[in-house]
């Protein structure tokens, strides 16, 4: 494999001697009269070092021609003039370069001619070029580049057809000032011919003709077809402020030589940001026709880049072809917002659950404190007692003795405290009246029954299945709107031998169990197995503001609560 660096330095001079015979020998028309320049290929050569003496001689001659530019032929900045030239100058003419350890020689073979009888060309010295029918036609007046006036333009060139002027009066062709074009639209088979431009140069005051004649040929073409746009195809990118985008409009094209160019709020780009500078290219494309482009640099997107869309825009020989592009900030992740929200809605919902599982009670005894007294007065459901408690009576034997609990700490929480007007059968029920009749009327007038229960274990006995506490635990069964409330004294291990409406209650409802001991302590309203009772408990009625208060101030003071009844 060939190092490129070798190809570099050892293959082009071998190249150069091996196209010598090519090179070393190049024709050159002109008319007689006219000024021509002639320059030496060698000396563009690339591998050449700019530290050169380049001298030209005619074939035969040892002196050089001079660089006196007064003189009709001369050599200036290595090239060769003849300003005019003659009948005579036509000849082998020889360029030499010569470097500090080398040389080499270039032969140029001048014709001058003169024009045929009667025209305005010579028919043997003409360039020749071609038009399509399909696209239209351009015809270049070839060889000019050293006939520039001092503002480094050609100055005007007529145009002749046949060595006939006024062919611009013919709309379909057109020729701007300073241009070496000629353009032909709707290009036809008359529109073959022989075409001769003519200028003028200006030399040491004297002006001189300078003309070309170019045999021109028409043919059908390729098919006729506008420009299409590869990229971009009136779309919107998303790009982020501050980025680097390299703005390209291709189009693929039949024609060559287009000139795309692109355009932002009317104005050029380069007008609208005097950083974006435009660059065109243009290459062949598989197809037979061109890839042309025009592309700048947004180094650093900025606000005003959103706001407008950049057209690229090309003239052809049917018209004009346009397509935009739209740069879009990129669109906030609404996705990742979405699930974020959902996630912390579902935190906040599970939060919320959670703090409610726990603190439940507290926050419905805290409304019930709160709320109550704002709200309107119920209306009265008729029942006179909040709960009706039951308690098996007269067990001395037990650890935990439900009398103590029933009789003294149940009244003096709920009723002292809470301002609850309880129903205790035993301390309620007036002696003499029949059990069940007493039970059946006032667990009517009861919202709620308490059910106070002894472990078999502690005091070896159940609760007694009596008529009235079966009678009870039925109503509160089948009356809708009754709750019982089962109160455990201590840890019952074993319902099977409790009654069925105990066993079923206690699974529905579930039971609060007893964690307190028979101190003081226990006694607060505030404990946790209080505020599950209260909980349980109906909201109290319309009492007075005095006897919100919970905490037991005075604990075992003969103070007696009124109720607002
Ligand atoms: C160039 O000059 C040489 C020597 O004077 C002569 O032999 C040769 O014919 C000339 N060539 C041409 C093309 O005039
Ligand atoms: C070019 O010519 C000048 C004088 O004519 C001479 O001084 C100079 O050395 C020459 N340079 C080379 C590279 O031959
Ligand atoms: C060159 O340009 C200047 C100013 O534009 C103009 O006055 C002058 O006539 C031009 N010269 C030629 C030869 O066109
Ligand atoms: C070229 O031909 C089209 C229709 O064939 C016509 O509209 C247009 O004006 C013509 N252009 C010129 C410059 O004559
Ligand atoms: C162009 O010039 C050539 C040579 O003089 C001539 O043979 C030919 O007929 C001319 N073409 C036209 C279309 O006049
Ligand atoms: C230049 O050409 C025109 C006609 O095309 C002619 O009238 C004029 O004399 C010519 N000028 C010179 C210096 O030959
Ligand atoms: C445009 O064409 C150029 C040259 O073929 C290519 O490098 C570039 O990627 C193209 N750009 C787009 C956006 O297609
Ligand atoms: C655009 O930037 C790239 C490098 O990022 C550079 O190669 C290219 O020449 C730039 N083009 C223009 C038109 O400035
Ligand atoms: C793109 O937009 C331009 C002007 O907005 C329109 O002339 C052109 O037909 C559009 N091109 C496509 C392919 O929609």
């Amino acid at each position: 494999m060939i190092s490129p660096l070798w190809f570099i330095c050892c293959i082009i001079p071998y190249v150069s001697s091996f196209n010598a015979e090519e090179r070393k020998l190049s024709s050159h028309f002109v008319l007689v009269g006219e000024p021509i320049a002639i320059s030496c290929q060698i000396a563009k050569i690339p591998t050449l070092h700019s530290d050169y003496n380049l001298t030209w001689s005619r074939n035969g001659s040892d002196t050089p021609i001079t660089t006196e530019t007064h003189s009709r032929i001369h050599q200036q900045d290595n090239v060769l003039w003849f300003i005019p030239a003659t009948l005579e100058d036509s000849g082998l003419y020889e360029c030499n370069i010569r470097n500090s350890d080398s040389s080499d020689k270039e032969y140029i073979q001048l014709h001058v001619f003169k024009n045929n009888d009667g025209l305005c060309f010579n028919g043997e010295t003409m360039y020749k070029q071609k038009v399509f029918m399909s696209i239209g036609g351009k015809i270049t007046c070839p060889n000019l580049e050293y006939f520039n006036d001092e503002n480094d333009t050609v100055p005007e060139i007529q145009w002749h057809k046949e060595c006939k002027p006024g062919l611009l009066q013919d709309n379909r062709f057109l020729s701007s000032k300073g241009d070496i074009y000629l353009i032909i639209n709707n290009v036809t088979v008359h529109d073959k011919g022989n075409y001769t431009c003519q200028t003028t140069y200006t030399y040491m005051g004297i002006q001189h003709n300078v003309s070309r004649t170019i045999y021109v040929d028409v043919e059908e073409g390729p098919k006729k077809t506008p420009p299409v746009f590869v990229y971009p195809k009136n779309h919107s990118i998303e790009v982020e402020l501050g980025s680097h985008v390299i703005m390209d409009c291709n189009i693929s094209s039949s024609i060559s030589a287009l000139n795309p160019y692109w355009q932002v709020n009317g104005e050029d780009v380069n007008v609208f940001d005097n950083t974006y500078e435009e660059q065109i290219y243009e290459k062949p494309s598989q197809g037979g026709g061109f890839i042309i482009g025009t592309r700048f640099n947004i180094s650093k997107v900025k606000s005003k880049d959103y706001s407008h869309k950049f057209f690229c825009r090309v003239f052809h020989p049917y018209g004009e072809a346009v397509a935009y592009i739209l740069l879009k900030r990129p669109a906030p992740n609404i996705q990742g917002y979405l699930i974020g929200g959902l996630v912390s809605l579902v935190f906040v919902i599970v939060a919320a659950v959670f703090v409610y599982k726990l603190l439940k009670i507290d926050i419905v005894l805290w409304y019930r404190n709160s709320c109550h007294p704002f709200l309107s007065k119920k209306v009265s459901d008729g029942k006179i007692y909040d709960a009706y408690v039951l308690y098996p009576k007269n067990r001395v034997s037990c650890l935990y003795s439900p009398d103590i609990f029933a009789l003294k700490i149940l009244p003096e929480v709920l009723e002292r405290q809470c301002g609850y007007n309880l129903f205790i059968f035993g301390r309620d029920d007036l002696p003499g009246q029949a059990v069940v009749n007493v039970a059946d009327e006032k667990i009517n007038q009861s919202r709620r029954v308490i059910i106070v229960l002894v472990p078999e274990s502690s005091c070896y006995s159940v609760l007694e299945d009596t008529s009235e506490q079966q009678l009870a635990v039925y109503d509160a069964l089948i009356r809708d709107g009754i709750k019982v409330i089962l109160i455990e004294l201590d840890k019952i291990k074993d319902y099977t031998n409790m009654p069925e409406s105990i066993k079923y209650i206690k699974q529905k409802h579930g039971a609060i169990k007893w964690k307190g001991d028979f101190t003081e302590r226990s006694h607060s309203a505030s404990t946790k197995f209080w505020k599950n009772v209260r909980y349980q408990m109906p909201p109290r009625q319309t009492v007075s503001p005095s006897e919100l208060l919970l905490l037991p101030t005075a604990f075992n003071s003969p103070h007696t609560i009124t109720l607002e009844r």
